[in-house]
């Protein structure tokens, strides 16, 4: 019997409306509810488009075929559409409905374990183990329909701005990227292992050696790390790369590419973005990605507190502590719980605990001993407003900043204006810091950063002060990319590696192919990788990249779908000369 040639797509369900009123027409999609009332059968059925409602009348020739019908079945409809004398004015299909003269069960499903209209009152784990089901619901539909809407508009804007898209090897060598390289072991080569990439940090250089100019590619990464909301084992970066560029130039590409971005959901977004220093950040929010939308920053107050002659704040001062301050609009009427939570918020975090003032229907109060004339006058000398509080936190200078910038997100949530975008570049960053617990120095980004030319004779002598030309890009409190200027220049590549602590016989096994490249003419270069993840997820308001990856990994690394990563047939290890200990 010759196979039925009848699947072609003309109409999606959720597309129909009065421009296609009496006609005849075919429809496929699945079975979202089905209900019978007086002898009439009222299907929904669903495609990626939307929901259009079949009516299935009693004198339909095959009743039987209908009654087997159940929720998620896949059917193929044809009728004609019809005026509905009830519209439904929740769908964009309300006013019509499709009077059924021909069904066909394409194929029939059993129980399903959720449906896609409930998917949010399911745990995590079972929308992942199927999540081919999950992503049934209208919202994970619109979710990828958006994703690969923004793909389409970076590759179309990249290209127009004269940027070639070049693949770059997946098994390669690792590049150090901070985390851990997810290994692949070769057969031909026993005991060798290829390192999935963390970035393609050295090929993007190297093609800037190669005279491409101007690379970008939306790409695959692999980071075998702690996962958390905006963190996966595999995601996905917008990388660019360019010669004969500076930083400026490159920003203002980038501020383009977010215009392109936003507007797909018709977001209009102001460039050019801001841009503080490391040190300026780190001083008024007390960490490198600060969430702007949060409308109070940290002010220093240890020289207007030491008028409070109050010993225990002193006594920090004294010790060459620091007292930090926030300062909240209008929140006088916190209650004691919050309060109480507030100090308690600090212990977890390491620290001593907050004080706080406040005005209250008794004059100015204080949870430390200070007279309420001193507070008073405190107020009025740092212009705070009547019904403010102020929380203070004492420590070093460093832990003081750190939990300062903790209670400022921690009390910050709630002043938040979710329909704002509050963009910030992030520049001069420190080039090292201390690696404490192995007692050397760490690169901040990556080591094939380039130090500012300024900075370039501290390296030896005060390398934490070297100030590197780096840059991060914050989104609301989430870093959504990084770069940097590149070393171009081998000596200088030689001398950070060392000061990395890296043995010749290391700097030459592990990067020798690229510092050999360094050798032929390799062009003054800089660029920038974006998490793709990580701004679709911001674009769509999700809490989470799970949301915006279609077969994303637990938060222990899992794929509850495939149940990988899992054990292999002992032939298969022994072909590439693994063994695993007890
Ligand atoms: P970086 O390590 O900052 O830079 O990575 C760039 C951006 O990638 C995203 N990102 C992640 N997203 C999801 N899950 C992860 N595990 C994850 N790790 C990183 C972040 C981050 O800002 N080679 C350099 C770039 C360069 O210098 O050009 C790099 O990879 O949004």
């Amino acid at each position: 019997m010759a196979e039925k040639q009848y699947l072609k797509r003309e109409f999606y369900c959720g597309k129909i409306d009065e421009k296609v009123l009496n006609k005849k027409i075919k429809v496929y999609g699945w079975v979202n509810k089905i209900r019978e009332l007086g002898g009439i059968t009222f299907i929904d059925l669903r495609d990626r488009e939307g929901i259009l409602q079949i009516v299935v009348k009693e004198n339909y020739s095959d009743i039987e075929l209908v009654k087997k019908i159940g929720r998620e079945y896949v059917l193929m409809v044809f009728g004609e559409v019809i005026k509905r004398s009830n519209p439904n004015p929740d769908l964009f299909t309300g006013n019509v409905e499709l009077v059924a003269e021909k069904i066909e069960i394409l194929s029939d499903s059993e129980l399903s374990p959720f449906f896609p209209e409930n998917n949010s009152d399911v745990s995590e784990e079972l929308r992942f183990q199927y999540r081919y089901l999950d992503l049934r619901n209208q919202k994970m539909q619109g979710n990828f329909k958006i994703r690969s809407k923004v793909d389409l508009s970076i590759r179309n804007y990249l290209s127009n701005q004269g940027f070639l898209n070049i693949e770059t090897p997946m098994l390669s060598k690792a590049t150090p990227e901070g985390a851990r390289d997810y290994l692949v072991p070769s057969r031909i080569y026993k005991g060798k292992m290829f390192a999935l990439p963390q970035s393609p940090q050295l090929f993007k250089q190297l093609f800037m050696v190669a005279g491409f100019e101007r690379y970008f590619q939306i790409v695959k990464c692999f980071r075998d790390e702690d996962l958390r909301a905006d963190r996966q084992p595999e995601f996905t970066q917008i990388d660019i790369e360019m010669s004969f560029a500076e930083p400026k130039e490159l920003f203002e590409i980038v501020e383009g590419m977010f215009k392109e971005i936003f507007n797909v959901r018709k977001v209009n977004i102001n460039t050019p973005f801001r841009i503080m220093s490391y040190d300026e950040v780190i001083n008024k929010y007390g960490n490198d990605k600060p969430d702007l939308r949060i409308p109070f920053e940290i002010k220093d107050f240890s020289e207007k507190v030491k008028r409070f002659n109050s010993n225990i704040l002193n006594d920090i001062i004294k010790n060459n502590g620091k007292i930090r301050g926030l300062v909240l609009p209008e929140s006088s009427r916190y209650s004691r719980k919050v309060l109480e939570n507030v100090n308690n918020y600090i212990r977890e975090m390491g620290g001593k605990g907050a004080v706080w003032i406040k005005e209250t229907e008794n004059g100015f109060k204080s949870s430390l001993k200070i007279e309420p004339e001193k507070l008073k006058n405190f107020y009025k000398e740092n212009e705070i407003n009547r019904d403010d509080i102020v929380f203070l936190i004492g420590d070093t200078p460093s832990q003081s900043l750190f939990l300062a910038g903790k209670l400022r997100e921690y009390l910050g949530k709630e002043f938040i204006d979710k329909n704002k975008l509050e963009f910030l570049w992030i520049v001069d960053f420190p080039l090292f810091s201390y690696n404490e617990d192995e007692k050397r120095l760490d690169s901040n980004h990556h080591p094939f950063t380039s130090p500012k030319s300024e900075d370039i004779e501290k390296l030896d002598s005060e390398p934490l002060k070297v100030k590197s030309i780096a840059y991060d890009l914050v989104l609301n409190g989430v870093e959504i990319g990084g770069g940097s200027r590149r070393i171009n220049d081998i000596n200088l590549q030689r001398k950070v590696f060392k000061l990395l602590d890296l043995t010749d016989e290391e700097i030459n096994e592990k990067f020798g192919f690229f510092l050999n490249a360094l050798k032929f003419g390799a062009p003054p270069h800089l660029g920038i990788a974006f998490g793709l993840d990580r701004i679709v997820m911001l674009l769509l308001g999700e809490e989470s990249i799970r949301e915006v990856i279609a077969f994303p990994k637990t938060t222990s690394s899992l794929c509850l779908l495939t149940g990988s990563p899992s054990k292999v047939p002992e032939k298969q290890l022994s072909e590439l000369g693994v063994k695993f200990e007890e």
